[in-house]
């Protein structure tokens, strides 16, 4: 019975090519729906407002703040323009207590300008904040926002573990902008990013062959450069580079040719956001140990996989992480000892069989294969887009994708699937599309894009 459990999940969880094409070809379709108008597709086709990414010439001392994904992150840029780049980079992390995830606007804001605060105490002689000038900061804030300039925006609705109210419809700069005046801190947000839009422009920065960003974390979304002219929703003045960066929210992306099972159905009515971000639940780090601890639910219910009773800490929802996941999904000794103290350690289901260990480490491939499979099939779909999926004669420019994320950097699994899966679909392509780590690149490029619409810019120049 177990077996035939795990035989009809990897039915369902099926990704051969000619599936991963047309997913890739209903995301292209739903970009050009987003890009016609707003609420014209499930995938929003955010505008940035950045219409010009960074080129190396930006300067002096900025700051960022990084919310959103597992933890909120402080930091300090010195930047020295085309000659010296980043002198120094320094930062500080913090996790965040759940209990301000689900709680209320006034206490997270304020949590995060508290931390802020601390840290811009420990500026030291050496940060050069020329005098009479006020700090600014790049703020990423990795959900959802309509941006209404690069440096306002409201929160449309909350993604991953985050779910607090009275935010939805509010300018978040605004919220932050209280805070930061509630702890005596005297900064100004000058960029307003998505933590896609933060890693491209940390990506571009280092490489100017960078045309998109994919954060596979706890979350995963895809922001790339477009030609403003094939944003029909876009009235404003046609940028002068001609560009314009735009984020996906790629999360929210659904198909009737995504391979769903029960347990992506039954995972997605039980979230705390039901009906919404369905492509997120198949592939981000938030979820896919979830999806996991479903199937080993119901082979313990059905099939006895635990023996005559389903062990109590089994029916915990997100009990199991994926960094649990990945830690078993990676066990290469002959008995699966980490399977097995991982079980014991996080489920307390001890003394199992090698075959029950060697189910799940089944079990593991084939949620992560089918997550790593879809988001290879995503970045099809924005190359298609682009009209960059196949070999032009004269073109010999590369595509660079800047990748961070948790679950890209640490699970290399789910990591090599996606770029095996890439190479697949792509064929000779594949030798053109780079794919490169930008390791907490969107701090750096939130930072970057604060120099870059600075209050103090035209004074410099
Ligand atoms: C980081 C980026 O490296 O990855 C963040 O700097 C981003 O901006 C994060 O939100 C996502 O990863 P995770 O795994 O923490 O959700
Ligand atoms: C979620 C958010 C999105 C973010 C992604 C990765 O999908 O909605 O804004 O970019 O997570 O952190």
């Amino acid at each position: 019975k177990v077996i035939s459990i795990l035989k009809e999940l990897q039915e369902k969880c099926e990704t051969p090519t000619g599936k991963l094409c047309q997913v890739a070809d209903a995301m292209t379709v739903e970009m050009h729906a987003g890009l016609a108008s707003e609420g014209g597709s499930h995938l929003k086709m955010i505008i940035s407002y950045v219409d010009n990414l960074p080129t190396g010439d930006e300067k002096g001392l900025f700051y960022a703040l990084d919310l959103g994904g597992t933890n909120f992150r402080v930091l300090r840029v010195q930047l020295g323009g085309k000659e010296k780049h980043v002198i120094n980079q320094e930062f500080e992390e913090v996790s965040i207590p759940p209990h301000l995830m689900v709680g209320t606007s006034e206490a997270l804001f304020d949590f995060i300008a508290a931390a802020l605060a601390k840290f811009v105490a420990t500026e030291g002689e050496d940060d050069n904040l020329s005098p009479g000038k006020q700090r600014e900061l790049g703020f990423t804030f990795s959900f959802p926002v309509s941006q209404s300039s690069i440096a306002s925006g409201t929160l449309i609705k909350w993604t991953k573990g985050f779910s607090i109210e009275d935010v939805v419809g509010q300018d978040v700069v605004g919220e932050l902008s209280k805070s930061l005046e509630r702890v005596g801190l005297d900064m100004r947000v000058a960029a307003l990013v998505n933590d896609t839009i933060g890693t491209l422009a940390g990506g571009r920065y280092n490489h100017p062959d960078v045309i998109a960003a994919v954060i596979l974390g706890t979350g995963t979304n895809a922001a790339y450069v477009e030609r403003a002219h094939a944003i029909p929703k876009w009235h404003g003045l046609l940028p002068k580079s001609g560009e314009m960066v735009i984020n996906m929210e790629w999360g929210n992306f659904r198909s009737s040719h995504l391979p769903i099972t029960e347990y992506d159905q039954t995972l997605d009515v039980e979230s705390l956001n039901p009906g919404e971000q369905i492509f997120e639940k198949m592939i981000s780090g938030m979820y896919l140990g979830e999806i996991v601890r479903r199937v080993m639910c119901r082979m313990a219910e059905e099939a006895a996989l635990f023996g005559d009773t389903v062990p109590p800490k089994l029916k915990i929802p997100f009990v199991l992480r994926t960094p649990h996941m990945s830690a078993m999904h990676h066990d290469s000794s002959s008995d699966l000892k980490v399977v097995g103290s991982k079980l014991n350690d996080i489920l307390e289901i001890s003394n199992t069989s090698l075959k029950t260990r060697k189910v799940i480490v089944e079990l593991c491939d084939i949620v992560a294969t089918r997550g790593a499979r879809l988001a290879a099939a995503g970045i099809l779909g924005i190359l298609k887009k682009l009209g960059r999926e196949t070999v032009r004669e004269r073109e010999n420019q590369k595509s660079v994708i800047a990748l961070d994320g948790g679950l890209f950097e640490h699970y290399s699994k789910f990591r090599d699937s996606l770029e095996s899966t890439l190479n697949e679909l792509l064929g000779e392509v594949s030798e053109k599309i780079v794919i490169e780590h930008s390791n907490d690149g969107s701090g750096i490029g939130a930072a970057l894009l604060a120099a870059s619409h600075s209050h103090y810019l035209e004074v410099e120049e």
